[in-house]
């Protein structure tokens, strides 16, 4: 049978609200799980006692006067739990008479948890806008990519042709040179589908700790690191995946480069650390660079964002990374402080 006062009792229970029920002389009759929670005491602890034994404040000294003008106050109140904390919280209190007898509902919101509710929420759904966002930028690339490929390999053919027949010097050289203008664009153009194209190369077995350790290798002898302390912890008894080794190459060397440029000519540290969590591997790339400012955070995976000089970036290295683990059914996370560093995780499944 429907119990309508077990039902009430369960959903204030379930409710992250701090809830108690105080007669006219704030004595406490009645209280949630949150309150428990909060006080640090068992539910039936707090029957018959004072509140303000629970919650000191000289807000109660005024709370039955409140109730002269209406039956409901909301209002912001700072207490004094029992081990001594503090709580700043918002407070709603409803006035209700049963029986003649007159009682209080109080609701207590901890301010401070609903601030951490209010970010969590938004840096999740930031998140979301982004990726939708990849997402349909993947398909204008694609499609992009296609449209100038084809005509270029056309310009290309023709090049060559000239080529061939000309025996002018001038025309020759102005020829290579527009060859290797052409070659410069289908490079850009084949890195911006690199992930979409199915790969020459097949996924097989491959050592996470070993291909890092490679491309640590390639990143030192492509730039300068002499200024750099590289710290690797590696767990030894990694499982193999299933991947393409050059793409997962391909990612690595990025965010090593990446963190290489940010610590620019200073000198500074990198952590790479790998181990195994739950269902999948992680690796976890920290620097003590200039950190990435809040307002390009959602845009960094976004394809030709760069904040570097051209000759050093063209702002592809974390689209195309973002592509190759997002077709591993991976993630790549990222936390960054400016001026202190920045910090990629990239999770693969088991
Ligand atoms: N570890 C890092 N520290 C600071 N900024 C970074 C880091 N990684 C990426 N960024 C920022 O993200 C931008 C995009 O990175 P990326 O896609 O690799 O392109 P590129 O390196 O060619 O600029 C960089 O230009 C830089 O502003
Ligand atoms: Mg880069």
């Amino acid at each position: 049978m429907f119990d309508e006062k077990f039902n009430c009792k369960a959903i204030l229970d379930l409710i992250p609200e701090t809830y108690f029920l105080v007669d006219d002389n704030l004595t406490v009759l009645d209280s949630n799980k949150a309150a428990s929670a909060l006080i640090n005491t068992a539910t039936n602890n707090f029957k018959n006692k004072p509140i303000n034994s629970y919650l000191q404040s000289n807000f109660w000294n005024s709370f039955l006067s409140s109730f002269e003008k209406a039956n409901e106050i909301n209002e912001e109140a700072k207490f004094i739990l029992p081990d001594k904390k503090r709580l700043e919280a918002n407070l709603k209190a409803v006035k209700t008479e049963v029986n003649g007898k007159c009682l209080f509902q109080l609701l207590i919101q901890d301010k401070k948890k609903l601030q951490d509710n209010v970010k969590e929420n938004k840096m999740f759904e930031q998140q979301i806008t982004s990726v939708y966002k990849l997402g349909s930028i993947g398909t204008l690339a694609a499609g992009i990519a296609h449209e100038i490929g084809n005509p270029l390999t056309s310009i290309s053919s023709v090049v060559q042709m000239i080529k061939r027949t000309t025996k002018e010097k001038f025309t020759d050289e102005k020829l290579d040179l527009v060859k290797s203008q052409i070659n410069r664009i289908s490079n850009i153009i084949h890195q911006l589908v690199e992930f979409t194209s199915p790969s020459a190369s097949t996924p097989k077995p491959t050592d996470i700790n070993k291909l890092l350790e490679s491309a640590i290798s390639i990143v030192k002898m492509g730039r300068e690191t002499n200024n750099i302390n590289f710290i690797h912890e590696l767990k030894p008894e990694l499982p193999s995946l299933k991947v393409v080794p050059d793409q997962l190459l391909h990612v690595f060397i990025n965010l090593i480069m990446n963190a290489v440029d940010s610590i620019e000519n200073k000198s500074g540290k990198i952590w790479l650390n790998t181990f195994r969590e739950d269902g999948h591997i992680e690796v976890v790339i920290r620097d003590t660079g200039t950190g990435i400012p809040k307002k390009y955070m959602d845009r960094i995976f976004e394809p030709f964002f760069s904040t570097k000089t051209p000759g050093k970036g063209i702002g592809l290295g974390l689209w195309v990374s973002y592509g190759i683990i997002k077709n591993l059914d991976g993630k790549i996370l990222v936390d960054s402080q400016p001026g202190l560093g920045s910090i990629f995780k990239i999770l693969l499944p088991v």
